[in-house]
């Protein structure tokens, strides 16, 4: 996809401290980042080489799961903590299973909303909104949303890699409960989230601290609080004859398990479930 010309720094956007949406875009391999993103990602990136495959297992991850959930009985998307424009974004994987399918991209990041917007323009089954995950009684009411998404009919959430930028006493859980509560019988959630279970102590210590110095701080979360947002939901199966679990993002819908256990999906753990 061609992008139209996006304002460099717009306002609300601080190049000087590095921000998820774009340290991700740069392990993406993309170009909607600054040099304060690029130095940041390449410290970490000593301690952590497998920083892009993490970064594309968890992005595979998503389109798989985006993809799957629009062969069901979903005609629409909300995704939270979209990030930067990035090869297969949401609408585009969605809407080669159906054309008419809606979706509704959120983030916080102004730079997503300046990139998103021309990218969008005169798109009528797409949008994208500015709001803060944090706070869903203003994100669900958002007029931009509502407008496109009838909360009688099944939607697909999409929450991933977005989860672990909620700290505890935000309650991440419940804000994901709080979500599902808004929609219909039927919705599917696709979640991923890092985690350090598998992972080197030192590597860890260097993500959490980049991101310290970072607009977000990261949250590495065991399996056992990844399963819970899943909690009364029904975890589907993430490949045929397989059991229905929380797996590493590479797992999820793979062709070749092999291949898929990377390193780099070790840093994740994911699942798709449906609402009964
Ligand atoms: C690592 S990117 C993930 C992008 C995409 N979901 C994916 O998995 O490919 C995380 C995104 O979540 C956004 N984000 C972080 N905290 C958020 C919040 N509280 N509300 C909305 N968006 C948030 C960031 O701005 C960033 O664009």
């Amino acid at each position: 996809m061609t992008e139209a010309s996006a304002p460099s720094v717009p306002p609300g956007v601080d190049p000087n401290v590095p921000a998820p949406a774009r340290l991700y875009d740069y392990y993406l391999g993309g170009t909607h980042n600054y040099p304060v993103d690029r130095e940041a990602a390449e410290q970490i990136r000593k301690l952590i080489p497998e920083l892009s495959d993490a970064a594309w297992a968890n992005r595979g991850f998503h389109q798989r799961a985006a993809r799957w959930i629009a062969l069901q009985d979903v005609r629409q998307f909300i995704d939270i903590g979209s990030g930067l424009p990035t090869v297969g974004n949401t609408h585009e994987v969605v809407q080669r299973v159906d054309p008419a399918m809606r979706v509704v991209y959120v983030d916080h990041d102004p730079l997503v909303l300046a990139h998103s917007a021309p990218l969008l323009a005169g798109q009528r089954r797409t949008r994208a909104i500015q709001a803060d995950l944090r706070k869903p009684d203003q994100l669900l009411s958002h007029p931009d949303l509502t407008g496109l998404i009838d909360f009688s009919q099944p939607t697909g959430l999409m929450m991933t890699w977005v989860m672990h930028f909620v700290a505890d006493s935000d309650d991440p859980q419940g804000l994901v409960a709080r979500y599902l509560a808004a929609l219909a019988p039927g919705s599917y959630l696709a979640l991923s989230h890092v985690t350090n279970e598998k992972t080197p102590p030192a590597s860890v210590a260097a993500a959490e601290a980049l991101y310290a110095k970072a607009s977000e701080q990261l949250y590495f979360r065991p399996r056992a609080d990844v399963q819970r947002f899943f909690d009364g939901l029904e975890l589907i199966s993430p490949c045929p004859n397989t059991a229905a679990e929380v797996v590493h993002t590479g797992d999820w819908g793979a062709e070749d398990p092999e291949l898929a256990d990377s390193d780099g999906s070790r840093w994740s753990w994911c699942g798709v479930a449906r609402k009964s």
